[in-house]
């Protein structure tokens, strides 16, 4: 379907009950909806925004566009949460209603002053040669739970030398004064790169200047700026535009990575070395983070691209968020762990051990549920081992350790429908060792794995059918000791 300007640019406040009902039951009838995976309930998921713990609670927002599978008017979907598993649907939380967010109201954060969150989102507005104009705003969600806009943007448009690609505002505090983070990109170059703005009280920003790492700006746009600690050292967290393809990393169209190291605010100079991409699957985006109350940073992403297209979408929906991730540091490399509240969602439990030697077994009465897998191979003289999930009819999604050519591989080349395989249908990461343990969430229609601790995560979408539910496991030249403990969620 293709759709016109009118059509991407309506609000949910122009459709008729009986128009949003018959999407709901369209979109009920797909085989690939998610069980624990937040995902829209019709229409298109994208970034998490504003995600915080504010009156005793967990607030998390997304983008949404309500009436089908494209990237049309964004409206904040708010959900909230006591334990970062249960969510609880809020509604609409932020709908473009003001001039200046005519054309959506783009990604940001939440910080809590007082009594208050303070939301701080892009307006979206294209004028009528199509140019965009991009404003930072405000508004607060109170107590009571009522969300008000402030009527006028509070940073009304980028400085002179930026373009109007200005959008996803992260604001934190030091020592009294706010900082405000935004994506932007630079006129003369064309390049991504951040900007920084201070505020004594949230409502009045200056532009203090452009971040400045050791790095030369790279890619076209910079988005999706988060910043915190972790051991002492400052994590800038982006998704930039525009990074060329390496031979095994930044392999999909578009990145998420961090910068480790020291952020000056006063110089606006963040002291760090290479940029590290954040995930090394196929469907990683635009993640964000918040604290806990108990002090743990915790992230999470669109499980899912820009400017890609997914199976699902002739379904009238696409896209979910990962699940809540833990972060730690580790040997200056920044570590995710799924948290710890979803072992809550345990169910059932079952535990396989079996040699393979030069075979394929189909583990018997145990099939890919949505849940968590523990998985350990472990080489005896086999060159190749692995699990493979979701199987079927000529479907399979591949994890296996290949000692020949030293690797690990997330292999969707036949996971289902295809998604975007011009970015190749093979993920791999460079791995000597003859043993792995992996922990591996599967939903209906996703994958993510957390490989050694999570020094590695592979996050992915999958579309098989509903019939190829089995796993086997395999051993090629050789024999391999593989164990799964499998936990099914309720
Ligand atoms: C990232 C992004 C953001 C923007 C939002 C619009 O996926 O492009 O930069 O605010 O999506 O939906």
């Amino acid at each position: 379907m293709s759709w016109t300007k009118e059509e991407r640019y309506r609000s949910i406040n122009d459709a008729t009950e009986k128009e949003l009902l018959l999407l709901e039951e369209n979109v009920s009838k797909s085989n690939w909806r998610q069980t624990y995976h937040i995902q829209p309930k019709y229409g298109l998921l994208n970034d998490p925004n504003g995600f915080c713990f504010y009156n005793n609670q967990y607030h998390l927002f997304y983008q949404w566009f309500p009436f089908g599978a494209v990237h049309g008017l964004k409206h904040w979907y708010h959900l909230t949460s006591p334990n970062l598993i249960d969510w609880n649907d809020e509604g609409v939380g932020l709908l473009p209603t003001l001039e200046h967010e005519s054309h959506g109201i783009f990604s940001g954060t939440g910080i809590v002053k007082e009594e208050d969150l303070y939301l701080f989102y892009t307006g979206n507005h294209r004028d009528e040669n199509w140019d965009r104009h991009s404003s930072q705003c405000l508004a607060i969600l109170s107590k009571e739970g009522r969300i008000e806009k402030v009527a006028e943007p509070i940073i009304s448009g980028p400085p002179d030398n930026y373009t109007h690609e200005f959008r996803d505002p992260k604001v934190v505090k030091k020592n009294d004064k706010y900082y405000l983070l935004v994506g932007a990109q630079k006129k003369e170059s064309f390049t991504g790169c951040l900007l920084l703005y201070t505020s004594t009280n949230l409502v009045e920003w200056e532009f203090k200047q452009e971040v400045k790492t050791n790095h030369e700006s790279f890619g076209f746009m910079w988005e999706c700026p988060d910043i915190f600690e972790l051991e002492g050292k400052d994590i800038l967290l982006l998704s930039p535009q525009g990074i060329p393809r390496q031979e095994s990393s930044f392999q999909n169209i578009y990145h998420s990575g961090v910068f480790v190291g020291k952020f000056n605010e006063q110089e606006a100079f963040f002291d760090t070395q290479e940029f590290q991409e954040l995930d090394k699957g196929f469907d990683f985006y635009a993640p964000q983070t918040t604290m806990t109350p108990d002090g743990r940073q915790v992230l999470i992403g669109w499980m899912g691209l820009p400017d890609t297209v997914y199976p699902s979408d002739k379904e009238s929906w696409a896209n979910c968020l990962t699940i809540p991730r833990e972060l730690s540091l580790v040997a200056g490399k920044v570590r995710q762990m799924p948290i710890r509240e979803l072992q809550e969602k345990r169910h059932a439990k079952q535990q396989i051990s079996l040699e393979v030697s030069n075979d394929r077994l189909r583990i018997p009465a145990m099939f890919s549920d949505p849940g968590e897998y523990l998985v350990t191979i472990e080489l005896i003289e086999a060159k190749r081992a692995g699990i493979a999930f979701r199987v079927g009819d000529e479907e399979e999604t591949i994890c296996f350790i290949d000692q020949q050519e030293n690797y690990f591989c997330l292999d969707r080349t036949k996971a289902g429908e295809e998604v975007a395989i011009d970015y190749g249908t093979t993920r791999k990461i460079k791995y000597t060792q003859t043993a792995i343990e992996f922990t591996v969430f599967l939903d209906h229609s996703s994958i993510e794995l957390f490989i050694n601790k999570g020094e590695t995560t592979m996050t992915s979408r999958i579309f098989p059918k509903k019939e190829s539910c089995f796993i086997d496991l395999f051993a090629e030249k050789g024999s391999a000791s593989i164990a799964v403990t499998q936990w099914i969620y309720q």
